[in-house]
């Protein structure tokens, strides 16, 4: 399985920009940069080269939240074989738009992981700090195999050499928002993603 090259261009769909005009939960929202119809193209893309590679090998399915419920529920719901899912919760930016560089974890998995085939779903790899700290964790509990998947990755040049082995969309390096990512806890249930307005953390 091979990453994608799927570069967003910035390319608001007429039903995004009534929704950004109507919709309250989209206060704050500059421009829409992945449309709810792409993201949910992607992830039938993504089920089915998982359903491939897995088979009937049953793999656990590895969420970090809070950011990856959306991409998580649907990108498992799309796939057809048995699975299993588990969730951790890792320390994040809380109300701020940069990466502390502290990484902490808030709940651990439940399953026991040694021998088993993981596929870790990332909502979005920024500096790939969390990644990086969450994989080896993970590794040290010796499971068979780990498969990352990130619906988002941030083209930043100094970012962490991170494992991600399959990428949804590669998008600049800007503050998003909605399917699952927040700014200061709002904005998750958006369907797409979107850049935030500056003036929102600005002001
Ligand atoms: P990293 O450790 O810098 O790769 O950041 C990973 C985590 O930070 C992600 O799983 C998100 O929860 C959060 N994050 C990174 N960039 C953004 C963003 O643009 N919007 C919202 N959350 C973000």
């Amino acid at each position: 399985m091979t990453g994608s090259n799927d570069t967003v261009t910035i390319a608001p769909q007429v039903s995004g920009e009534e929704r950004l005009q109507t919709e309250s939960r989209a206060r704050g929202v500059a421009r829409i940069l992945v449309s709810e119809r792409r993201i949910q193209d992607e992830i039938a893309a993504m089920a089915a080269e998982l359903d491939a590679e897995y088979g009937d090998d049953q793999p656990l399915m590895v969420g970090v939240l809070t950011g990856a419920v959306a991409f998580m529920a649907d990108l498992m719901k799309a796939m057809t074989i048995p699975l299993q899912i588990d969730f951790m919760a890792i320390s994040s930016y809380g109300a701020a738009t940069k990466s502390s560089g502290v990484v902490r974890i808030l709940k651990d998995l439940n399953e026991e992981i040694e021998g088993r085939r993981l596929i870790v779903v990332e909502d979005i790899v920024d500096s790939g700090l969390t990644l990086q700290y969450l994989l080896e964790m993970l590794k040290a509990r010796q499971p068979k195999d780990i498969r990352v998947v990130a619906l988002l990755k941030k083209d930043k040049p100094d970012a962490f050499d991170v494992q991600v082995d399959r990428v949804g969309f590669h998008i600049p390096d800007e503050f998003v928002i909605g399917y699952g990512l927040d700014y200061a806890g709002q904005y998750r249930n958006l369907p797409y993603v979107a850049v935030l307005d500056p003036s929102v953390y600005t002001s």
